[in-house]
């Protein structure tokens, strides 16, 4: 059996493989894969690991259909047609969990970074302007007892929020769907609708995942009814935010900041105007980069592999 693996994974996954008596084929080289090439290459393999490859769509899978796994590097899966997957019979796998601590601290890193204007003091000392400040200059805002609106209060809201209390005793609201019974338990969370959370939080942290409701969910009119001394958090997926408003926003002074850890598209442009704009940060993708959640999200990316190949139930499907 050969597994096909589109990008370089952390060594344990080929620790694995071998352990498990599988042949792979990693491709290593920049440009990374465009679809057709990685359509090419499944062909010659029964199970296919995907770090981010896009097009995984309803022709993906008719020309793939001799897959016998198909399995994310990721826990996000909108790029995904999993209902196309499931027609065909091939099950596809996610890494849930194990990139909640380490997704949750980005989007913390981002409201510090964000709210003590971290990259303007930054670029003053490369600009030699240490030492010119007045000392009402290049203020940052105190998070603690402010509130947190958490926009999809799951597993990475839920570390975002416990980590938010224990350090800062922020209020919690959120705005799902249905109820979190466990995080009104936990953290006093309130959930409100929409409109409310985006009136009363000093910080909205969007952590929903990407669907034909949440697409542009974050627009002009939704930065307006803000605070003004507001900052918005995404480390979801840029398709919820519409970039071009939201840099109008920023720069108009509707809202004081935004830190986004997710754009759209990807990668960024690097002439973005919001890479040169004081109350923006932004990162490049980087939620579940640390070593640890990486080898840990490849250890449930080979287990999906090894358990769809000896014709198992994977340990994290994504099909209904
Ligand atoms: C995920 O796992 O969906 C992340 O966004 C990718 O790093």
């Amino acid at each position: 059996m050969k597994v096909f693996i589109n990008k370089i994974i952390p060594a344990i996954g080929y620790r694995m493989l071998e352990e498990a008596g599988l042949e792979y084929t990693v491709w290593k080289e920049k440009p990374i894969l465009d679809r057709g090439q990685a359509i090419q290459f499944c062909k010659g393999h029964d199970a296919f690991l995907s770090a981010g490859q896009a097009g995984l769509d309803a022709d993906f899978f008719d020309q793939c259909r001799h897959l016998k796994v198909v399995a994310l590097h990721s826990v996000g899966f909108d790029g995904v047609d999993v209902a196309a997957a499931t027609r065909r019979g091939i099950p596809v796998g996610n890494t849930p969990n194990v990139l909640n601590k380490a997704t949750a601290e980005t989007a913390l890193l981002l409201m510090l970074t964000v709210a003590r204007r971290a990259l303007f003091h930054h670029k003053k000392i490369k600009k030699g302007q240490w030492g010119i400040s007045q000392p009402t200059e290049g203020l940052g805002i105190d998070l603690a007892g402010k509130t947190l609106g958490i926009v999809g209060l799951g597993r990475i809201g839920a570390e975002l929020a416990r980590i938010c209390i224990q350090s800062w005793d922020m209020n919690i609201l959120y705005h799902n769907r249905g109820v979190n019974p466990e995080a009104e338990r936990e953290f006093g969370a309130k959930r409100v609708s929409l409109d409310e959370l985006l009136a009363q939080s000093d910080v909205v942290s969007v952590h929903t995942a990407l669907t034909e409701d949440t697409r542009g969910m974050f627009g002009m009119e939704q930065f307006k009814k803000m605070k003004s001394s507001a900052l918005f958090i995404n480390t979801s997926r840029g398709g919820v935010h519409n970039e071009d408003e939201l840099t109008q926003a920023l720069r108009d002074g509707i809202i004081w900041g935004a830190g986004i850890d997710v754009t759209n598209p990807e990668p960024m442009h690097p002439d973005n105007p919001l890479l040169d704009m004081d109350n923006a940060v932004v990162f490049p993708h980087i939620g579940s980069a640390t070593k640890e959640t990486r080898d840990a999200m490849t250890r449930c990316a080979v287990e999906n592999i090894i358990a769809g190949l000896q014709g198992k139930e994977l340990p994290y499907p994504v099909n209904p």
